[in-house]
């Protein structure tokens, strides 16, 4: 299929890039770079031998969207272009509900007038909200704890409303837990641009002295060494992740909705423990305040996917931790543009 990738420059769309390819779809990428790398589709072209080709636009642009469009026969769409950083949306919630509402909104009005009906969207656990300790299954209830979650649930909904009054629309909604770790060559990896917001991208930053420390935001959750628990889980197995929903797409005859996370639990600290292993030195680091909008535990019932697809994770916390390393030892510079 012709599969437009939005925010396919960013962390889990490149790496989603990769396996697009690799499974013989063709791969057009429309991005805004405020927080994507076009160097990312470089690496996606030295990983794949096909370098995706990238419209730079905001998908809020809805004109230029539907042009995007009239270009291109685009067969189905993957949605990962969002901001997606619980403690920023807490400080900038406006503008997470424009870029990732008014954006969703815009992306669907643009396939609707172009007739494509196939969506792959990224959507996010952060939904789940305070679990008191219980493993998440899709029927778990919604609890949005910061706008960052709201505004995923919301676009779920949009979605939901699309599907059921937009002529043939067919959806699946991927809740994807955490994402971390980098592409096993070492030659695609995870860059935020400024200050990591994400714990694994600052400890790694921690690990080749651009950070001083990592801050470990809470020592006194409910959990056995105080700090917060979620279910990390490899972005490549995320990437083969949306690729298998695109296989299903034509059975989604209802919007469907399905966790992607390992089922395993690792605190902040245990993450911290196994990223120093894997470096060979501490890493220090100072327990300060909870960061609002965090919840204690965050991990997956996966046993929906694993049943409907057959999706399993590949890579446990070491790898995840490994292939993060490997990719900063190799890219001291980042990315280049
Ligand atoms: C994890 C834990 C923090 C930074 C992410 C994505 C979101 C969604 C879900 C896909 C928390 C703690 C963090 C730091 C810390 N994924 N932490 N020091 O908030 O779970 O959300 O996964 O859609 O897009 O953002 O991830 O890495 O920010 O936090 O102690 O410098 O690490 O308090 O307990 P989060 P995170």
């Amino acid at each position: 299929m012709k599969v437009l990738v939005t925010g396919g420059a960013g962390f889990i769309g490149s790496h989603t890039c990769v396996e697009l390819l690799d499974a013989g779809h063709d791969v057009l990428v429309v991005d805004d770079l405020s927080a994507g790398f076009a160097d990312a589709l470089d690496r996606v072209g030295v990983l794949t031998g096909v370098r995706p080709e990238l419209e730079v636009l905001d998908i809020t642009d809805t004109a230029a969207l539907c042009g995007l469009f009239a270009r291109h026969a685009i067969d189905a769409v993957i949605h990962f272009a969002a901001r997606k950083a619980v403690g920023e949306s807490i400080e900038i919630p406006l503008e997470y509900f424009h870029t990732n509402v008014t954006g969703t909104i815009s992306l669907l009005r643009a396939m609707r007038e172009a007739k494509v009906r196939q969506l792959v969207f990224s959507s996010s656990c952060s939904i789940y909200g305070d679990t008191n300790g219980t493993l998440l299954d899709e029927q778990s209830p919604s609890a949005p704890a910061n706008p960052y979650a709201w505004t995923k649930l919301t676009c779920e909904q949009l979605i939901a409303q699309e599907c059921a009054y937009g002529e043939g629309m067919r959806a699946i909604n991927l809740r994807y837990f955490n994402p971390i770790g980098a592409h096993p060559s070492g030659v695609l990896g995870e860059q935020p641009r400024g200050v990591p917001r994400n714990v694994l991208p600052y400890l790694a930053e921690v690990a080749t002295g651009e950070r001083e420390y990592l801050q470990i935001f809470g020592g006194d959750y409910p959990t056995d060494d105080g700090t917060a628990i979620r279910d990390y889980v490899h972005v490549v197995d995320v990437a083969a992740g949306h690729v298998a929903a695109l296989n299903h797409l034509e059975d989604a005859d209802e919007p469907q909705l399905f966790n992607l996370g390992t089922g395993v639990g690792t605190s902040v600290l245990e993450l911290h423990a196994q990223y120093e292993r894997e470096v060979g030195r501490e890493l220090p680091y100072r327990i300060t305040e909870r960061r609002r909008g965090d919840v204690p535990r965050l991990v997956a019932d996966c046993s929906r996917v694993q049943d409907a697809w057959g999706w399993h994770t590949q890579y446990d916390l070491a790898q995840m931790c490994a292939d993060s390393w490997r990719f900063m030892q190799r890219n001291p510079e980042g990315y280049s543009r």
